[in-house]
């Protein structure tokens, strides 16, 4: 049963298994449905710039310091610190990991639950023949609710932990080889479908009402007045989020992966690939935004309000609808067992549970804090702390704080604290392959990737605080 790597743990068993996994955690709502509409809040192409600098210099190493230290402690990130030399203070980052694995799961399973019911409205047809304002109202009405939201939540989270009571080889690798490719090929023909929609003209007055190309120009012309030490930090944590780094999930997926996996280009074929998938949905849902007179800063629902415009101009949009609605909760499926993951590992390894037990109990209090977040946007929407309501606050605190804050100690971890032959035997995999650029690896992770994440993580928060950034 076990995989290639290790003693006797579960494991992947395959290169493109790794790489399917890892991207498979990587590539999510966070992609998709985050993406767009964080971007659109922050002004768009000097935004992407910022996101694309830190997923370079800081995505990637911090990545490849996650997997090094999963890979070598062959343990959960609670237990791989408790167990490497010099790493007992650093077990904050497990606990950090377990805190924020709650209050991602919990705003991600609000999300997810949304993606499904947008599965039974494409196959209801519901979008049918509906103006882009119905469109708008139909989710305006839907996400304030409060059954429909919370059903939909419920049996995304029983099916997260249905994939992880299977384990890593039969649960987790199996699924995400097949269904990421799909989601590659479904989001492309949307690109294709949203750029060439070209410009909107009102047939009655003759006014244009938009032009996709307005759409692309958002995306990729950086307007740098746009950008403030906010809009920076959101950047920041938006490369955090999406990449999954920064609460252990990869150091988990490491102590998966084989010893005889390059790690150095694992790390960057996962990165590549995830932030390949955000650049194209961005290309999907910006010039269809234009196109059809919306906002860029519709906020969470911008993809559930423009999508289905799209569709229903394309077509086979009825298909393509439902295809892509599916394809997004499996997306958010194979991302969300990676979170869960993090917490029942820690609980097998850590609290010697049993899988099963330890996925129940795990889920089941995640989905309390879950339930919290959808009603946010119903029954519990005047409540707010620091002027956020609860899933935003979720959002924000464990994104652009817990991420980030996890990810600098992981990097000064290596950094500092492994020690270098300790970090060279396990990226060289015990010197059997070459580590040609080790001291670049470790420059930046020595000295970039800590001062750069400090640097922009103090400048947001100092500038703007909690209270300014409210709403
Ligand atoms: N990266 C996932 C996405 O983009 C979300 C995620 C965040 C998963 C943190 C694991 C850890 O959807």
């Amino acid at each position: 049963m076990a995989g290639i790597g290790s003693s006797g743990r579960d494991g992947f068993t395959s290169k493109f298994g790794i790489i399917a996994a890892a991207a498979g955690s990587a590539v999510g709502l966070g992609n998709i449905w985050r993406f767009p509409y964080v971007a659109g809040d922050n002004g768009g192409g000097a935004f992407l710039l910022f996101y694309l600098l830190f997923i370079v210099v800081i995505g990637v190493p911090v990545m490849l310091s996650e997997f090094t230290i999963g890979r070598r402690a062959q343990a959960n990130p609670f237990g791989a610190f408790m167990k490497l030399k010099r790493g007992k203070p650093f077990v904050l980052v497990g606990i950090m990991g377990i805190v924020a694995a709650f209050f991602i799961l919990a705003f991600y399973s609000t999300v997810a639950g949304w993606t499904l019911e947008y599965v039974y409205l494409s196959v209801s047809d519901a979008f049918n023949g509906k103006s882009g304002g119905e469109i708008s109202e139909m989710f305006n009405g839907f996400y304030t609710s409060t059954w429909g939201p919370l059903s939909w939540q419920l049996i995304f989270m029983i099916l997260t932990a249905f994939i992880v009571f299977a384990g890593v080889q039969k649960g987790i690798e199996k699924y995400t080889k097949i269904l990421m490719p799909m989601l590659l090929v479904i989001i492309l023909v949307l690109c294709v479908s949203s750029v060439s929609l070209g410009e909107n003209v009102d047939p009655e007055t003759g006014k244009v009402i938009g032009s996709s190309w307005d759409g692309l120009k958002f995306l990729f012309y950086p307007d740098f007045s746009k950008i403030n030490a906010e809009a920076i930090l959101a950047a920041l944590g938006q490369a955090f989020f999406s990449l999954s780094i920064g609460m252990g999930v990869l150091i988990t997926y490491g102590s998966y992966i084989g010893k005889d996996n390059n790690l150095t280009s694992t790390a960057v074929q996962v990165s590549f690939a995830d932030t390949l998938v955000a650049v194209l949905a961005g290309v999907a849902i910006f010039p269809a935004v234009y196109h059809f007179g919306m906002s860029p800063e519709a906020g969470p629902g911008l993809v559930f309000k423009v999508l289905p415009n799209i569709f229903q101009a394309m077509p086979g949009g009825y298909i393509f609808a439902i295809l892509f609605f599916l394809l997004l909760t499996i997306a958010a499926l194979t991302s969300s067992i990676s979170v869960l993951e993090v917490v029942v590992a820690s609980m097998v390894e850590e609290l010697k549970m049993k899988r099963v037990p330890a996925t129940v109990i795990a889920a089941s209090a995640i989905t309390v804090f879950g339930v919290l977040c959808t009603m946010a946007f119903g029954e519990l929407s005047s409540f707010k702390i620091f002027g956020k309501n609860l899933f935003d606050l979720f959002e924000f605190t464990a994104s652009n704080i817990f991420l980030p804050l996890g990810g600098l100690l992981i990097v000064i971890y290596l950094g500092w604290f492994m020690g270098k032959k300790e970090v060279l035997a396990e990226i060289s995999n015990e010197g059997t392959i070459k580590a040609r650029l080790f001291g670049v690896i470790l420059f930046i992770v020595r000295f970039i990737a800590p001062v750069a994440i400090a640097f922009v993580f103090l400048n947001g928060l100092g500038v703007f605080g909690f209270e300014a950034t409210g709403g």
